[in-house]
Protein backbone atom coordinates (compact mmCIF):
# COMPACT_ATOMS: atom_id res chain seq x y z
CA UNK A 1 0.00 0.00 0.00
CA UNK A 2 2.38 2.54 1.25
CA UNK A 3 2.10 6.56 1.17
CA UNK A 4 0.95 8.01 -2.26
CA UNK A 5 1.58 12.05 -3.02
CA UNK A 6 -0.78 14.00 -4.66
CA UNK A 7 0.08 17.77 -6.22
CA UNK A 8 -0.63 20.32 -8.42
CA UNK A 9 0.97 20.40 -11.85
CA UNK A 10 -0.21 23.93 -13.56
CA UNK A 11 -0.77 27.11 -11.41
CA UNK A 12 -3.47 25.64 -8.57
CA UNK A 13 -6.77 24.67 -8.99
CA UNK A 14 -6.46 21.48 -10.75
CA UNK A 15 -8.91 19.75 -9.12
CA UNK A 16 -6.61 17.62 -6.29
CA UNK A 17 -9.92 17.89 -3.90
CA UNK A 18 -11.69 15.65 -6.34
CA UNK A 19 -8.83 13.49 -6.77
CA UNK A 20 -8.18 13.11 -3.60
CA UNK A 21 -11.76 12.35 -2.56
CA UNK A 22 -11.65 9.84 -5.54
CA UNK A 23 -8.41 8.04 -4.44
CA UNK A 24 -9.82 7.71 -0.52
CA UNK A 25 -12.68 6.58 -1.28
CA UNK A 26 -11.56 4.23 -3.86
CA UNK A 27 -8.17 2.99 -2.31
CA UNK A 28 -9.43 3.00 1.55
CA UNK A 29 -6.37 5.12 3.76
CA UNK A 30 -5.54 4.80 7.07
CA UNK A 31 -4.86 8.41 7.09
CA UNK A 32 -5.09 11.88 4.98
CA UNK A 33 -2.58 13.93 5.48
CA UNK A 34 -2.48 17.65 4.21
CA UNK A 35 0.45 19.82 3.32
CA UNK A 36 0.99 22.88 1.59
CA UNK A 37 0.86 26.30 2.16
CA UNK A 38 -2.07 26.82 4.27
CA UNK A 39 -6.08 28.66 4.19
CA UNK A 40 -4.84 30.22 0.81
CA UNK A 41 -6.08 27.07 -0.34
CA UNK A 42 -9.58 26.10 -1.60
CA UNK A 43 -10.38 22.75 -2.29
CA UNK A 44 -13.73 21.87 -3.93
CA UNK A 45 -14.95 18.50 -3.03
CA UNK A 46 -18.71 17.49 -4.80
CA UNK A 47 -20.36 14.67 -3.46
CA UNK A 48 -24.05 13.74 -4.85
CA UNK A 49 -25.73 17.06 -4.51
CA UNK A 50 -23.21 18.59 -1.86
CA UNK A 51 -20.40 20.48 -2.55
CA UNK A 52 -17.68 21.56 -0.25
CA UNK A 53 -15.36 24.44 -0.20
CA UNK A 54 -12.71 23.83 2.08
CA UNK A 55 -9.46 25.58 3.02
CA UNK A 56 -7.80 24.04 5.99
CA UNK A 57 -9.58 20.00 6.24
CA UNK A 58 -8.14 17.16 3.88
CA UNK A 59 -10.60 16.92 1.05
CA UNK A 60 -10.78 13.11 1.80
CA UNK A 61 -12.81 13.72 4.76
CA UNK A 62 -15.73 12.17 2.68
CA UNK A 63 -14.22 8.87 3.13
CA UNK A 64 -15.00 8.45 7.13
CA UNK A 65 -13.00 5.92 8.48
CA UNK A 66 -9.44 7.53 7.91
CA UNK A 67 -7.82 9.92 10.38
CA UNK A 68 -7.39 13.40 8.82
CA UNK A 69 -3.99 14.95 9.97
CA UNK A 70 -2.53 18.65 9.15
CA UNK A 71 1.46 18.40 8.55
CA UNK A 72 3.66 20.55 10.64
CA UNK A 73 4.76 22.68 7.35
CA UNK A 74 0.92 23.69 6.87
CA UNK A 75 -0.23 27.60 8.31
CA UNK A 76 -3.07 27.37 10.54
CA UNK A 77 -5.71 29.79 10.83
CA UNK A 78 -7.83 28.33 13.74
CA UNK A 79 -10.62 30.39 13.12
CA UNK A 80 -10.73 29.18 9.76
CA UNK A 81 -10.11 25.50 11.05
CA UNK A 82 -12.43 25.47 14.04
CA UNK A 83 -15.43 26.60 11.78
CA UNK A 84 -14.91 24.10 8.83
CA UNK A 85 -14.81 21.46 11.45
CA UNK A 86 -17.73 23.00 12.56
CA UNK A 87 -19.24 22.85 8.91
CA UNK A 88 -18.18 19.55 7.17
CA UNK A 89 -19.66 17.36 9.24
CA UNK A 90 -18.48 14.04 8.02
CA UNK A 91 -17.41 12.83 12.03
CA UNK A 92 -14.26 15.59 11.16
CA UNK A 93 -14.32 16.79 14.88
CA UNK A 94 -13.62 12.84 15.78
CA UNK A 95 -10.82 12.39 13.26
CA UNK A 96 -8.80 15.14 12.85
CA UNK A 97 -5.24 16.42 14.00
CA UNK A 98 -3.01 19.50 13.67
CA UNK A 99 0.79 18.95 14.30
CA UNK A 100 1.89 20.48 17.00
CA UNK A 101 3.86 22.83 15.22
CA UNK A 102 1.96 24.39 12.71
CA UNK A 103 2.83 28.04 12.90
CA UNK A 104 -0.61 29.92 12.93
CA UNK A 105 -1.80 32.96 10.72
CA UNK A 106 -2.96 35.60 13.14
CA UNK A 107 -4.97 38.81 12.37
CA UNK A 108 -2.07 40.93 12.06
CA UNK A 109 -0.90 38.63 9.02
CA UNK A 110 -4.00 38.89 7.28
CA UNK A 111 -4.00 43.03 7.65
CA UNK A 112 -0.58 43.07 6.39
CA UNK A 113 -1.10 40.96 3.48
CA UNK A 114 -4.39 42.67 2.69
CA UNK A 115 -3.23 46.54 3.10
CA UNK A 116 0.82 45.74 1.08
CA UNK A 117 -0.49 47.14 -2.10
CA UNK A 118 3.12 45.03 -3.63
CA UNK A 119 0.96 42.01 -2.17
CA UNK A 120 -2.16 42.75 -2.89
CA UNK A 121 -2.07 44.19 -5.95
CA UNK A 122 1.08 43.42 -7.77
CA UNK A 123 0.99 39.63 -7.35
CA UNK A 124 -2.22 39.66 -6.46
CA UNK A 125 -1.81 37.56 -3.45
CA UNK A 126 -5.55 35.60 -1.70
CA UNK A 127 -5.58 38.20 1.12
CA UNK A 128 -5.35 35.33 3.85
CA UNK A 129 -1.97 36.12 5.65
CA UNK A 130 0.25 33.51 4.27
CA UNK A 131 3.11 35.13 3.11
CA UNK A 132 3.27 37.50 6.26
CA UNK A 133 2.82 34.36 8.45
CA UNK A 134 5.59 32.47 6.46
CA UNK A 135 8.06 35.61 7.37
CA UNK A 136 7.13 35.49 11.25
CA UNK A 137 8.16 31.93 10.53
CA UNK A 138 11.18 32.70 8.94
CA UNK A 139 11.98 34.96 11.87
CA UNK A 140 11.27 32.90 14.42
CA UNK A 141 8.56 34.26 16.06
CA UNK A 142 5.31 33.13 15.13
CA UNK A 143 2.97 31.45 17.23
CA UNK A 144 3.04 27.60 16.93
CA UNK A 145 -0.50 25.43 17.27
CA UNK A 146 0.72 24.60 20.49
CA UNK A 147 0.64 27.47 22.06
CA UNK A 148 -3.04 28.06 21.28
CA UNK A 149 -5.98 27.00 23.60
CA UNK A 150 -8.71 26.25 21.07
CA UNK A 151 -6.41 23.74 19.13
CA UNK A 152 -5.51 21.79 22.03
CA UNK A 153 -7.73 18.83 21.51
CA UNK A 154 -6.60 18.16 18.24
CA UNK A 155 -2.95 18.25 18.64
CA UNK A 156 -0.58 15.31 17.58
CA UNK A 157 2.81 14.69 16.60
CA UNK A 158 1.94 14.64 12.67
CA UNK A 159 4.73 12.74 11.23
CA UNK A 160 4.98 10.10 14.16
CA UNK A 161 1.30 8.99 13.40
CA UNK A 162 1.94 8.95 9.59
CA UNK A 163 5.24 6.96 9.99
CA UNK A 164 4.11 4.44 11.86
CA UNK A 165 1.12 4.07 9.32
CA UNK A 166 3.31 3.38 6.31
CA UNK A 167 5.55 1.09 8.79
CA UNK A 168 2.26 -0.79 9.61
CA UNK A 169 1.88 -1.27 5.83
CA UNK A 170 -1.55 1.06 5.61
CA UNK A 171 -2.17 3.21 2.57
CA UNK A 172 -1.68 7.14 3.59
CA UNK A 173 -2.53 9.68 1.35
CA UNK A 174 -0.41 13.45 1.16
CA UNK A 175 -2.16 15.62 0.16
CA UNK A 176 -0.57 18.93 -1.69
CA UNK A 177 -2.21 22.69 -2.51
CA UNK A 178 -1.53 25.06 -4.86
CA UNK A 179 0.30 24.09 -8.01
CA UNK A 180 3.55 23.83 -9.70
CA UNK A 181 3.62 27.41 -10.83
CA UNK A 182 3.30 28.75 -7.88
CA UNK A 183 5.72 27.05 -6.55
CA UNK A 184 8.19 29.96 -4.47
CA UNK A 185 11.28 27.82 -5.67
CA UNK A 186 10.25 27.06 -8.77
CA UNK A 187 7.65 29.02 -10.09
CA UNK A 188 6.96 32.66 -12.06
CA UNK A 189 8.93 34.29 -9.13
CA UNK A 190 8.13 36.92 -7.48
CA UNK A 191 4.61 35.76 -8.95
CA UNK A 192 4.07 33.12 -6.60
CA UNK A 193 2.91 31.42 -3.23
CA UNK A 194 5.24 31.73 0.06
CA UNK A 195 6.49 28.13 -0.30
CA UNK A 196 7.57 25.60 -2.58
CA UNK A 197 4.52 23.56 -3.63
CA UNK A 198 5.90 20.52 -5.24
CA UNK A 199 5.76 16.70 -3.81
CA UNK A 200 9.13 17.13 -1.78
CA UNK A 201 7.96 20.26 -0.12
CA UNK A 202 4.48 17.92 1.28
CA UNK A 203 6.60 15.46 1.78
CA UNK A 204 8.34 17.48 4.15
CA UNK A 205 5.20 19.45 5.48
CA UNK A 206 3.83 15.84 6.97
CA UNK A 207 7.31 14.84 8.14
CA UNK A 208 7.63 11.86 5.85
CA UNK A 209 11.30 11.60 4.05
CA UNK A 210 11.68 10.61 0.40
CA UNK A 211 12.27 6.60 0.70
CA UNK A 212 9.27 6.09 1.48
CA UNK A 213 7.01 7.65 -0.52
CA UNK A 214 5.54 5.54 -3.03
CA UNK A 215 4.21 7.03 -6.17
CA UNK A 216 3.47 10.88 -7.22
CA UNK A 217 0.58 11.80 -8.74
CA UNK A 218 0.49 15.03 -10.65
CA UNK A 219 -3.22 16.54 -11.27
CA UNK A 220 -3.28 18.60 -14.35
CA UNK A 221 -6.51 20.34 -15.77
CA UNK A 222 -6.97 19.86 -19.64
CA UNK A 223 -7.28 24.08 -19.59
CA UNK A 224 -5.09 25.15 -17.24
CA UNK A 225 -6.05 28.23 -15.02
CA UNK A 226 -4.45 31.03 -12.73
CA UNK A 227 -5.67 33.31 -10.73
CA UNK A 228 -3.86 36.92 -9.52
CA UNK A 229 -0.82 38.24 -11.57
CA UNK A 230 1.91 36.52 -13.51
CA UNK A 231 2.95 35.19 -16.69
CA UNK A 232 0.53 32.41 -18.10
CA UNK A 233 2.11 31.23 -21.66
CA UNK A 234 -1.21 29.60 -23.14
CA UNK A 235 -3.47 32.26 -22.22
CA UNK A 236 -6.64 32.91 -24.03
CA UNK A 237 -8.95 35.94 -23.78
CA UNK A 238 -12.05 36.06 -21.82
CA UNK A 239 -14.10 35.94 -25.14
CA UNK A 240 -12.26 32.71 -26.39
CA UNK A 241 -12.91 31.12 -23.01
CA UNK A 242 -16.45 32.07 -22.88
CA UNK A 243 -16.90 30.38 -26.34
CA UNK A 244 -15.59 27.19 -25.21
CA UNK A 245 -17.72 27.72 -22.15
CA UNK A 246 -15.06 27.64 -19.59
CA UNK A 247 -15.70 30.59 -16.73
CA UNK A 248 -14.41 30.14 -13.22
CA UNK A 249 -14.01 31.46 -9.95
CA UNK A 250 -11.45 30.96 -6.93
CA UNK A 251 -12.91 29.01 -4.36
CA UNK A 252 -11.47 31.55 -1.08
CA UNK A 253 -11.67 34.84 -2.61
CA UNK A 254 -14.19 34.51 -5.70
CA UNK A 255 -11.98 36.38 -8.51
CA UNK A 256 -12.15 34.92 -11.92
CA UNK A 257 -9.49 32.27 -13.06
CA UNK A 258 -7.94 32.91 -15.94
CA UNK A 259 -8.10 30.37 -18.66
CA UNK A 260 -5.38 28.82 -21.00
CA UNK A 261 -4.46 26.18 -23.20
CA UNK A 262 -2.89 23.00 -22.44
CA UNK A 263 1.03 23.42 -22.40
CA UNK A 264 2.80 20.56 -22.66
CA UNK A 265 6.17 21.66 -22.10
CA UNK A 266 5.61 23.23 -18.87
CA UNK A 267 3.52 19.46 -17.74
CA UNK A 268 6.50 17.74 -18.39
CA UNK A 269 8.57 20.38 -16.42
CA UNK A 270 6.51 20.69 -13.50
CA UNK A 271 6.10 16.28 -13.59
CA UNK A 272 10.15 16.39 -13.40
CA UNK A 273 10.54 18.28 -10.90
CA UNK A 274 7.84 16.77 -9.13
CA UNK A 275 8.99 13.17 -9.91
CA UNK A 276 5.90 12.10 -11.26
CA UNK A 277 5.11 8.82 -11.40
CA UNK A 278 1.29 9.03 -12.55
CA UNK A 279 -1.00 11.72 -13.86
CA UNK A 280 -4.36 13.08 -13.32
CA UNK A 281 -6.02 15.17 -15.78
CA UNK A 282 -9.07 16.98 -15.26
CA UNK A 283 -12.10 19.03 -17.10
CA UNK A 284 -12.04 16.24 -20.01
CA UNK A 285 -15.91 17.31 -20.43
CA UNK A 286 -14.32 20.83 -21.59
CA UNK A 287 -12.47 18.85 -24.16
CA UNK A 288 -15.48 17.07 -25.85
CA UNK A 289 -18.59 17.91 -23.09
CA UNK A 290 -20.44 14.49 -24.32
CA UNK A 291 -17.89 12.91 -21.94
CA UNK A 292 -19.36 14.57 -19.07
CA UNK A 293 -20.04 11.87 -16.34
CA UNK A 294 -18.51 9.14 -18.63
CA UNK A 295 -16.11 5.93 -16.16
CA UNK A 296 -15.62 3.67 -18.71
CA UNK A 297 -12.36 4.57 -20.88
CA UNK A 298 -14.19 2.95 -24.06
CA UNK A 299 -17.22 5.17 -23.82
CA UNK A 300 -14.77 8.42 -24.27
CA UNK A 301 -15.25 9.86 -27.56
CA UNK A 302 -11.87 10.19 -29.98
CA UNK A 303 -11.38 14.01 -29.50
CA UNK A 304 -11.17 13.47 -25.64
CA UNK A 305 -8.60 10.01 -26.03
CA UNK A 306 -6.44 11.49 -28.85
CA UNK A 307 -6.08 14.81 -26.26
CA UNK A 308 -4.99 11.82 -23.42
CA UNK A 309 -2.97 10.16 -25.95
CA UNK A 310 -0.72 14.17 -26.92
CA UNK A 311 -0.80 14.80 -22.83
CA UNK A 312 0.99 11.37 -22.29
CA UNK A 313 3.17 11.85 -25.23
CA UNK A 314 4.04 15.55 -23.97
CA UNK A 315 4.97 14.51 -20.43
CA UNK A 316 6.32 11.41 -20.23
CA UNK A 317 4.02 8.90 -17.46
CA UNK A 318 1.28 7.47 -17.45
CA UNK A 319 -2.15 9.40 -17.51
CA UNK A 320 -4.09 6.92 -14.99
CA UNK A 321 -7.09 9.19 -13.86
CA UNK A 322 -9.52 10.81 -16.17
CA UNK A 323 -11.80 13.28 -14.64
CA UNK A 324 -15.05 13.92 -16.40
CA UNK A 325 -16.74 16.14 -14.28
CA UNK A 326 -16.82 17.72 -10.63
CA UNK A 327 -18.06 14.91 -9.09
CA UNK A 328 -16.43 12.12 -6.86
CA UNK A 329 -17.67 9.57 -9.08
CA UNK A 330 -17.30 11.12 -12.72
CA UNK A 331 -13.99 9.67 -13.94
CA UNK A 332 -12.07 7.05 -15.62
CA UNK A 333 -9.84 5.16 -13.16
CA UNK A 334 -7.28 3.10 -15.43
CA UNK A 335 -4.69 2.42 -12.35
P1 LIG B 1 -6.11 24.32 -4.73
O1 LIG B 1 -5.62 23.48 -3.60
O2 LIG B 1 -6.66 25.63 -4.29
O3 LIG B 1 -5.07 24.49 -5.77
O4 LIG B 1 -7.44 23.65 -5.42
P2 LIG B 1 -7.87 22.29 -6.15
O5 LIG B 1 -6.79 21.74 -6.99
O6 LIG B 1 -8.47 21.35 -5.17
O7 LIG B 1 -9.00 22.79 -7.16
P3 LIG B 1 -10.33 23.66 -6.92
O8 LIG B 1 -11.29 22.80 -6.23
O9 LIG B 1 -10.03 24.99 -6.37
O10 LIG B 1 -10.76 23.94 -8.43
C1 LIG B 1 -11.09 22.96 -9.33
C2 LIG B 1 -12.49 23.23 -9.88
O11 LIG B 1 -12.75 22.34 -10.95
C3 LIG B 1 -13.59 22.96 -8.86
O12 LIG B 1 -14.66 23.82 -9.08
C4 LIG B 1 -13.98 21.52 -9.16
O13 LIG B 1 -15.29 21.20 -8.73
C5 LIG B 1 -13.85 21.50 -10.65
N1 LIG B 1 -13.51 20.21 -11.27
C6 LIG B 1 -12.70 19.20 -10.83
N2 LIG B 1 -12.62 18.22 -11.75
C7 LIG B 1 -13.39 18.62 -12.80
C8 LIG B 1 -13.69 18.04 -14.08
O14 LIG B 1 -13.24 16.99 -14.45
N3 LIG B 1 -14.53 18.77 -14.88
C9 LIG B 1 -15.05 19.99 -14.51
N4 LIG B 1 -15.85 20.61 -15.37
N5 LIG B 1 -14.75 20.55 -13.34
C10 LIG B 1 -13.94 19.88 -12.50
P1 LIG C 1 -0.69 33.86 -1.54
O1 LIG C 1 -0.40 32.42 -1.49
O2 LIG C 1 -2.01 34.22 -0.94
O3 LIG C 1 0.43 34.71 -1.02
O4 LIG C 1 -0.84 34.27 -3.09
C1 LIG C 1 0.26 34.27 -3.98
C2 LIG C 1 -0.18 33.80 -5.37
O5 LIG C 1 -0.56 32.43 -5.31
C3 LIG C 1 -1.41 34.53 -5.91
O6 LIG C 1 -1.28 34.59 -7.33
C4 LIG C 1 -2.57 33.61 -5.56
O7 LIG C 1 -3.66 33.77 -6.43
C5 LIG C 1 -1.90 32.25 -5.77
N1 LIG C 1 -2.51 31.18 -4.96
C6 LIG C 1 -2.29 30.91 -3.65
N2 LIG C 1 -2.98 29.83 -3.25
C7 LIG C 1 -3.63 29.37 -4.36
C8 LIG C 1 -4.49 28.27 -4.60
O8 LIG C 1 -4.78 27.45 -3.74
N3 LIG C 1 -4.96 28.12 -5.87
C9 LIG C 1 -4.62 28.99 -6.86
N4 LIG C 1 -3.82 30.04 -6.69
C10 LIG C 1 -3.34 30.24 -5.44
MG1 LIG D 1 -8.42 25.89 -5.31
Amino acid sequence: MGCTIIVGGFFGDEGKGKIVAHIAEQDKPSIIARGGVGPNAGHTVVTGDESYGIRMVPSGFVYEPARLMIGAGVLVNPDVLLREIDEVGHRVRERIKVDKRCAIIEKKHIEQDKSDKRLREGIGTTGTGCGPANVERVMRTARQAKDVPELREFLADVPLEVNEAIDRGEFVILEGTQGFGISLFYGTYPYVTSKDTTASQIAADVGVGPTKVDDVIVVFKAYPTRVGEGPFETEMSQEESEKLGIVEYGTVTRRRRRIGYWDGKFAKYSAMINGATMAALTGLDRVDPDCRGVRDYDKLSEKVKEFVRRAEEDVGVPFRLLSTGPGIDEIVDLR
